[in-house]
């Protein structure tokens, strides 16, 4: 299968609670290779533009205000089956119902915050890769 990228972004209860170093850890032990990284602080705009196919949800102004609430920590990831082998990873979007094992199992509060944000599919895991990061830079790091 070819390699997909994902466009995680660990967000600011997972940067709060100091676990940029675990989730990492457990992103890479799970065999993900990061392909560019950085630590940002979104504005209400700007979370509101990444999270702009929420626009019209009633969780629209917590989730921005949420994202927009301290630094996060955008990663373009890489490996075969990003996509789903991400979201495996990570678990359900609510902590209630993630997997045993799961990193917003193991880390996250609630629905609004839960740690990290995966890309739902190919398309988007593309789009949201640039909505952080030029093309160029995306690390060729394939030894
Ligand atoms: P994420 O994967 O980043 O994509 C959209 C986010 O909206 C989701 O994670 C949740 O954090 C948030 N979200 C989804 N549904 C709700 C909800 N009902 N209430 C609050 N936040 C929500």
């Amino acid at each position: 299968m070819a390699k997909q990228r994902t466009l995680a972004i660990l967000k600011p209860d997972c940067v709060r609670k100091e676990l940029i170093g675990e989730v990492l850890r457990q992103i890479q032990e799970a065999g993900f290779v990061i392909k560019a990284m950085k630590m940002t602080r979104l504005t209400k705009q700007t979370a509101g533009g990444f999270y702009a196919v929420h626009r019209e949800k009633p969780f629209f102004d917590e989730l921005t205000t949420f994202m927009s609430s301290g630094p996060c920590v955008p990663v373009v990831l890489e490996k075969e089956n990003a996509i789903e082998d991400f979201r495996t990873l990570i678990g359900a979007t609510n902590p209630a119902n993630a997997d045993a094992g799961t990193i917003r199992k193991e880390f996250a509060d609630s629905m609004g915050e839960n740690i990290v944000h995966g890309s739902d599919s190919e398309e988007n895991g593309n789009i949201e890769a640039a909505y952080f990061f030029a093309e160029s830079e995306l690390v060729a790091n394939e030894s």
